[in-house]
């Protein structure tokens, strides 16, 4: 039962998280006036919760005992080249969220966010929407024994 919890959590992180990413792109490939700053950060949560779910029921399936256990993940290429994308989705997403931290302290502080680089960080959000989304079939053949040592 845990197991299968855990499992639709995962996977619900991806139902969160691939519109999140999107709509983040999308708010960010505007004018970034009050109304899409406001969409911007409602979707960068949203992407939040999602990475920290899949973190957290990613570990859980593989090292848990949830799933086909430790050895199989651990002698599965595919499982390392997932954590590797997933590593990549995180190194390219540390900029953008300070970045959005930096525009929401601006923000309550009564200054206009110095937006300037939204153009690149639409560039790279848009990197990471890709990732994610090769990242999804990487899983599935993982899960069915491709890549095994
Ligand atoms: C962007 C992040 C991630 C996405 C989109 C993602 C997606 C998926 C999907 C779609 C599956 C189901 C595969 C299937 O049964 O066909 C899956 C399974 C799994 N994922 Fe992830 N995942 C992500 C991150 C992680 C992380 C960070 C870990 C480990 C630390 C992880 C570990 C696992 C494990 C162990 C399974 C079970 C595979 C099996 O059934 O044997 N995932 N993932």
């Amino acid at each position: 039962m845990i197991s299968a919890i855990v499992a639709a959590v995962h996977v619900l992180a991806l139902a969160i998280g691939l519109p999140s990413v999107f709509l983040r792109g999308r708010a960010l490939a505007g004018p970034l006036d009050a109304e899409r700053l406001r969409r911007l950060f409602a979707a960068d949560n949203v992407w939040g919760i999602a990475a920290a779910l899949w973190i957290v029921t990613g570990l859980l399936r593989a090292f848990g005992g949830l799933e086909k256990g430790a050895p199989f993940y651990l002698s599965s290429r595919l499982f390392w080249t997932k954590l590797g994308l997933f590593g990549l989705v995180f190194a390219l997403e540390i900029w953008p969220m300070v970045t959005f931290i930096r525009w929401r302290r601006q923000l309550r502080n009564g200054h206009a966010p110095d937006t300037s680089r939204a153009a690149v960080l639409h560039r790279l959000n848009h990197l990471e929407l890709v990732l994610v989304v090769v990242i999804v079939f990487v899983a599935s053949l993982m899960a069915r024994g491709f890549g095994q040592r």
